[in-house]
């Protein structure tokens, strides 16, 4: 209980007052749920991903896959797994046991996480925060929505602190921004969409981010809708996208990462984990925030008002804008987009085209960090490299290889920074302000050079926090062309000349 509450004081910086408000949010939603969950119905053809979204299949590496199968062909729903919630977890302590001796792992040590536990979880924060003994909650909440709300006056400055708005909406960034810009584009009207629904969906998107990710949880995606917000409005896009196209450029940026275990493509792949399998090693993680995005629509019923075909075409545009983000097809997209530029023939009348230019949008977004003012980007450049660390931590625990970039021992956040600003991200937002050549995309290549030349003048006067690498035998291999961020190395394609 003790190690629970400090955790939750340090992460929400602490307006309990709004906690009170979100646990009474999440456990109405919960409640909702576990009367609902499992009575629902699938026509798609891809049941199979849905199935063990919905189960909530958590993972464990090798034992994993005939489980999943076992899950999988169960045709109903046992009434304990009712309710429980959909959530994607890598359990590293299993590792361990399969490569010393592959035992069995027991059933009971598949991790679920029930909605009941959660609402347990969330009645002690609850009760926590009602008896905290020196609480002005009432004053702390005005003081610090009212500060939230100061900055949504800003949402489409390029400098705007995610990290502060999270704090200040007590780690409800991702629903509190969603929510806000829907409202403000007043697709919420347009779209009759039913309120409960709405924020149902929302608060479920949020949560199955997972929070322990240093990286890759709801802030990077908030981050992300926040991005993509500031091109919706950039002349060219404002004045020819649908409300339907923003609609689904908010919705995709906000679930673009959904359910993302903190450990990349390869990793999956190499510790046959089921998703590896389920999407034969091909845009793994990307198909499963697609895949987690619809179980979460089609949950909550947020667009079962549409008819049929709206809501599956609906599905299927925000599939093909998250597969976009699959950094390993980065110059895929990038020459396809050169092509546009260099013939201009890019006409956003036609509905395709305009998809295009959403896609390419949602991948500057993404990959936006280095191209925010240094103290944001500084921020996000140290999580992502923390993340890329704790995978190679886990890698030489269980003496698998280590991925690319993921051992701290011959890696910097400043090297690993330069090399993705100068294969990845230089070459995508050059081409994105040939486009849209306007002050943002100035502003956001002046950043960039900044930033890079910061962590270049770092390296050189070498004041890097990180320990110098020890002295290794076998030199590290050069920044390889396309350092990813969103960490999948090994199927870059070389930059092109
Ligand atoms: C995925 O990759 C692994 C390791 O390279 C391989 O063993 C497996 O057969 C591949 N699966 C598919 C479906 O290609
Ligand atoms: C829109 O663009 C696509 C791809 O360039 C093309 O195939 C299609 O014919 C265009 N549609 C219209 C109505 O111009
Ligand atoms: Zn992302």
């Amino acid at each position: 209980m003790h190690t629970q509450r400090n955790y939750d004081l340090q992460r929400r910086g602490d307006p309990m007052g709004i906690a009170l408000i979100w646990s009474l949010v999440v456990m109405l939603v919960r409640w909702m749920f576990s009367k609902r969950r499992g009575a629902i119905s699938y026509d798609s053809s891809d049941q199979t991903a849905l199935y063990i979204r919905m189960l909530g299949a958590c993972v464990i590496f090798k034992q994993l896959f005939s489980r999943d199968v076992r899950v999988r062909s169960q045709v109903g729903f046992e009434p304990e797994r009712r309710g429980s919630h959909p959530y994607l977890c890598v359990d590293f302590r299993t590792l361990h046991s399969r490569s010393e001796n592959a035992r069995p792992v027991p059933g009971r040590r598949v991790h679920r996480l029930f909605s009941f536990q959660r609402h347990l979880h969330s009645s002690r924060r609850l009760h926590s925060a009602t008896t905290w003994p020196y609480n002005p909650l009432h004053i702390l909440d005005e003081d610090y929505l009212g500060q939230a709300k100061c900055m949504l006056a800003k949402v489409g400055s390029w400098n705007f602190d995610i990290f502060l708005f999270d704090r200040l909406t007590n780690g409800n960034s991702l629903v509190t921004l969603t929510f806000h810009l829907l409202n403000q584009y007043g697709l919420i009207e347009l779209f009759q969409l039913d309120m409960v629904k709405l924020r149902q969906f929302i608060v479920m998107v949020q949560e199955d981010y997972h929070s322990q990710n240093p990286y890759h949880n709801a802030v990077h995606a908030a981050d992300v809708t926040q991005a993509m917000y500031c091109y919706l409005k950039e002349p060219k896009l404002a004045k020819s996208l649908t409300s339907c196209d923003i609609l689904l450029g908010l919705l995709a940026a906000a679930t673009h990462d959904l359910d993302h275990p903190g450990v990349n493509q390869p990793f999956l792949i190499k510790t046959n984990h089921y998703l590896a399998a389920l999407y034969r090693n091909t845009s793994v993680l990307e198909n499963h925030h697609w895949r987690s995005a619809v179980g979460l629509l089609r949950e909550t019923g947020l667009f079962s008002h549409l008819p049929a075909e709206d809501g599956l075409n609906m599905e299927r545009q925000l599939g093909s804008l998250i597969l976009a983000t699959d950094i390993s097809r980065q110059n895929e997209y990038l020459s396809k987009f050169r092509r546009h530029l260099d013939q201009d023939d890019l006409c956003l009348g036609n509905a395709s085209h305009r998809h295009f230019i959403l896609q390419m949008a949602l991948k500057c977004a993404d990959i936006c960090n280095p191209c925010r003012p240094w103290e944001l980007s500084k921020q996000w450049s140290e999580k992502v490299t923390e993340e890329f660390f704790q995978q190679g931590n886990i890698e030489k625990r269980h003496k698998l290889e280590v991925s690319l970039l993921c051992d701290s021992q011959s890696n910097t956040v400043g090297d690993i920074q330069i090399g993705f600003m100068t294969y990845v991200v230089e070459p995508l937002f050059s081409e994105w302000a040939r486009f849209s050549d306007t002050r943002l995309s100035q502003t956001m290549l002046g950043h960039l050079g900044l930033n890079k030349a910061s962590w270049s003048g770092l390296r050189a006067s070498g004041s890097l926090e990180e320990p110098e690498p020890e002295p290794d035998p076998d030199p590290p291999p050069p920044p390889a062309p396309g350092l990813a961020q969103e960490p999948q190395p090994q199927k870059i394609p070389p930059p092109e000349p």
